[in-house]
C-alpha cells in the first residue's frame, strides 16, 4: 500500500513525516508536475481543504485517473472554517465511496498522528487479506 499525499502550505507534508510513515510505506507526493502519475498500487490519501471545504484542484486531478485504487482519505483543515472544517475529506469519501479515515487541524497532533498509522495500517491489513484469499 502506498500513501499519496498533497500539501500545498506544508501541514500535510509536516504531519506525514511526523508520523514516521515513510519506512512502512511508499509516500507518493502529489505536485503538479507528478498529479497525472498513474499509481498501480492500492493507497490512502491524505489532502488539504481549501476554498470552502473545497478538494485541491491538483488532488481532483490526480484522482481522475487513481480513484480505482483509492482506498480510504483523511483530511487537514482549520476548525475556523466552521462546517467546512476539513471538508475535503468528506467530499471524496462520498464521491469515491472510501472510508473517511479522519480528520486533524493543520499538522495534527501526536493522538492524530497515531490514530492515522492505526487506520493505514487496518486498511492495509485488508488489503492483504483480499490479496491472499481473493473472492
Ligand atoms: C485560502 C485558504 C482556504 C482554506 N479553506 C479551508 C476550508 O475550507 N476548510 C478548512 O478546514 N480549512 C481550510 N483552510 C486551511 C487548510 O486546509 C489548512 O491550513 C491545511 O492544514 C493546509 O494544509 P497544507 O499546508 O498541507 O496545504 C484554508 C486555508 C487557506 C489558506
Amino acid at each position: 500500500m502506498r500513501i499519496a499525499f498533497y500539501s500545498m502550505t506544508g501541514n500535510v507534508r509536516r504531519f506525514i513525516d511526523n508520523a514516521g510513515v515513510r519506512d512502512e510505506y511508499d509516500v507518493f507526493e502529489i505536485t503538479p508536475g507528478s498529479k497525472e502519475t498513474v499509481l498501480d498500487d492500492p493507497f490512502v490519501l491524505v489532502t488539504p481543504t481549501y476554498g470552502f471545504g473545497g478538494v485541491p484542484a491538483q488532488v481532483e486531478a490526480f484522482l481522475e485517473v487513481n480513484s480505482s485504487n483509492l482506498k480510504g482519505v483523511a483530511s487537514s483543515g482549520n476548525r475556523n472554517w466552521g462546517a467546512h472544517y476539513a471538508q475535503a475529506g468528506q467530499e471524496i469519501s462520498g464521491t469515491y465511496n472510501v472510508p473517511l479515515m479522519m480528520k486533524f487541524e493543520l499538522h495534527g497532533t501526536p493522538a492524530e498522528r497515531e490514530e492515522f498509522i492505526e487506520k493505514a495500517g487496518a486498511i492495509n491489513e485488508s488489503i492483504e487479506r483480499e490479496e491472499i484469499q481473493p473472492h
